[in-house]
Order: structure tokens, then C-alpha cells, then sequence
């Protein structure tokens, strides 16, 4: 059994992956940070997990382990990476701080860049397209959750070269902003709401742009769900059908454990829906094609999940020579 712990458990993404970590039959947590709650129980932040005996630490109190997540805040990997690699010999991140390579679109999107050995690889935690690396990697950076769902839809597109540019239309829950957001995210006023709060410029378009080798663009929307994430991109596809796209990503795609393809569009739920995912660690994609050379390729997921907390699971499989989907293999809550 792998030893493994959570810096950051106090937030969505710390609880998501304790949720995932206490089941998992093949590793056990033996240790949880919370800066401000050191000393209480990890129920109190994360109710479902009752019963669990899991008790927050503060970071100078981690035993070591097999492998470290690191979900604290954006900025704070950067400051704990060194202090805390003696611990871990494997390291997956799930802030911003090392997804993005390019130093002049690190310092454009979040106003900062890495220097020196903080160069040091991080590979992209998307198995789907960098399985091998991951395999191998000692450091993984998994994706933001609006940037995983357009990655993975448009990766078909933007590997055959048949993308040159893209605008992404992206739709998040109010969790994507995390436990700690501001009043903005209260229910009173997030409630209800389609608020386009970055018409263009979503830092993930950045992670979109570096990942498929094109101009990104991504406008993002907040919706009044708490989990899921949509992204809609429209692309001109020339004379190829849908017939025609499908099998390329069936090619691509067709032996992924956590990739749906929609191909039979059927019904309510015909097209990618995070309603159906919610929990659970699929993506959903799907592609329509009009008849004046356009395809609309939908994707969704879970944020917490397939976009943060279940994609980092399955990156810790791969790391740790197990199973990929090992602790994973469950489909979303329906109805919800
Ligand atoms: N939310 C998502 O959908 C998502 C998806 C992909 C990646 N990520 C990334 O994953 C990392 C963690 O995201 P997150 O959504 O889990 O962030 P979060 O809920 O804000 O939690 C992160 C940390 O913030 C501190 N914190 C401050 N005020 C808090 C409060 N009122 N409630 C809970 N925690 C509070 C906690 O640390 P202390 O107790 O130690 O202060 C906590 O561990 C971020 O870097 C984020 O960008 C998030």
C-alpha cells in the first residue's frame, strides 16, 4: 500500500481528493495539511467524510510518503516545492503555478514567472495525451478544469493540424472558484446568475494555447450550478463530415477509460451535459457539423473530478505503477 498525503485539504479540491484517496484500494492518506485548521478533524471541512479518523497537520508534521498532492491556492506551490521534496519522491500539483511552460505567457496571464530550477519539468497531467511521460514523471502539473475539457476535445483537431486557431466558450459551477472565494461567489449573488466574468482572456487559454500549439481564446461564464464545467468550440472543418470526425476521435479516443464520445445524439442528454458526470471522472464529448464547413465539438465534465481531483488520481495510478483507473471507475450521480 502507497503512503500518500494532501497539502491543502482544507479546500474542494483537497476534499475531492480525499474523498477519492480514503477508497482507494490500493493507498492509504497518512497525511492532510490545513494552515488554519491543524489539529481538527478533516469532517469538519468535508462532511462526507465522517468517519474517516482523517485529522489536519500543519506541513512541518508530514511523515514521508510515496507521493504528495499539492491543491493550496495559486502562488503557494511554488513557495512549499522545496521545503517539501525531501518528503515525496513523486509530486502532482494542481495549481497554475507549473502548468504553463512559455515565461513571457506565464508573466502575461498570472503576472509572475519561474526562474532558475524552478524550470524544472512538470509534465501536463493529462494521461489521454501524455500517458507515457506521466508514467515516468516525478512531477506532474495537472491542467485547470476548463482547460482539461477543451484540451481534450480539440487535441484530435489541433494533432491532424487541422486547427489553427480557436475561441472557446466555457461554462463553470460556482466550486471552480474554490472554497475560498469572494462574495461574488456567495449564494445570494452567484444564485441564478449567466455572468460572463472574462469576456476574453480566461487564463486557461493559456493552458489551451500551450497544450494544442495554436491561438487560443476563451471567454468564461459562470452558471448557477455548485459542480461542472462545458467548453464550446466552433471550428471550420472543410468539407469533413461527421461521419468523418467521429472516427478520428474514435481513433484517438476509443480505448480511454474516462472518455465518452457522444455519437448517437439521442435524447435530453444527447450532447455533452456535466449534469450526468457530476462525481464521477468522465469527459463527455461530442461534435455537430453544419453544412457550411463548421463543427461545434462540445465536451463537459466534473471540475472537481475529471478536472482537478480524479484527473490527479489517475495521474497518481500511472506514477505509482498501478492500474490507471484503479479507485476511479464509477459513473455519475443520476438524477441530481
Ligand atoms: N476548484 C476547481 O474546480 C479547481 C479545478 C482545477 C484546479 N484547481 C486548483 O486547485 C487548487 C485548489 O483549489 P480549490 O478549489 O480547492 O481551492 P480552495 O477551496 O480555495 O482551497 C485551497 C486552500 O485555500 C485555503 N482556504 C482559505 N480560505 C478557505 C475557506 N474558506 N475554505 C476552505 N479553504 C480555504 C485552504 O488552506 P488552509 O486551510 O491551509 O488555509 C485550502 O486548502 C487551486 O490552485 C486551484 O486553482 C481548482
Amino acid at each position: 500500500v502507497k503512503r500518500i498525503a494532501v497539502v491543502g485539504g482544507r479546500g474542494f479540491v483537497g476534499g475531492e481528493l480525499l474523498r477519492l484517496l480514503v477508497h482507494h484500494p490500493e493507498v492509504e492518506v497518512s497525511g492532510v495539511t490545513s494552515d488554519t485548521r491543524a489539529g481538527q478533524a478533516v469532517e469538519t471541512a468535508h462532511p462526507p467524510l465522517r468517519g474517516s479518523g482523517l485529522r489536519y497537520q500543519r506541513r512541518s508534521d508530514l511523515e514521508p510518503v510515496d507521493l504528495l498532492f499539492l491543491a493550496g491556492v495559486h502562488g503557494s506551490t511554488i513557495k512549499i516545492l522545496d521545503e517539501l521534496s525531501a518528503l515525496a519522491p513523486k509530486v502532482v500539483d494542481l495549481t497554475a503555478d507549473f502548468r504553463i511552460e512559455d515565461a513571457a505567457r506565464m508573466e502575461r496571464y498570472y503576472g509572475w514567472h519561474r526562474e532558475g530550477e524552478h524550470t524544472a519539468p512538470f509534465v501536463r497531467g493529462l494521461p489521454e495525451l501524455h500517458r507515457k511521460q506521466i508514467v515516468d514523471a516525478d512531477r506532474v502539473a495537472v491542467p485547470g478544469c476548463m482547460a482539461t475539457s477543451a484540451i481534450l476535445s480539440l487535441a484530435p483537431l489541433a494533432s491532424r493540424g487541422l486547427l489553427s486557431a480557436v475561441e472557446v466558450d466555457a461554462r463553470t459551477g460556482s466550486s471552480g472558484s474554490g472554497a475560498s472565494g469572494d462574495s461574488a461567489n456567495s449564494h445570494a449573488l452567484r444564485s441564478g446568475v449567466l455572468r460572463v466574468f472574462a469576456p476574453f482572456g480566461h487564463r486557461h487559454e493559456a493552458e489551451v494555447a500551450e497544450a494544442l500549439g495554436v491561438e487560443a481564446s476563451m471567454t468564461a461564464t459562470a452558471t448557477p450550478q455548485v459542480r461542472g464545467v462545458q467548453t464550446l468550440a466552433k471550428v471550420p472543418v472543410g468539407g469533413l463530415t461527421e461521419r468523418e470526425l467521429i472516427r478520428m476521435y474514435q481513433e484517438d479516443y476509443g480505448a480511454e477509460p474516462f472518455i465518452r464520445l457522444l455519437t448517437n445524439p439521442r435524447g435530453a442528454f444527447r450532447y455533452p451535459d456535466p449534469k450526468v458526470l457530476l462525481g464521477s471522472n468522465y469527459c463527455d464529448i461530442g461534435i455537430a457539423v453544419d453544412n457550411r464547413g463548421k463543427a461545434l465539438v462540445m465536451a463537459s465534465i466534473d471540475n472537481l473530478m475529471k478536472g482537478a481531483a480524479g484527473g490527479a488520481v489517475q495521474c497518481m495510478n500511472l506514477m505509482l505503477g498501478l492500474p490507471e483507473t484503479c479507485g476511479l471507475t464509477f459513473p455519475g450521480l443520476h438524477p441530481v
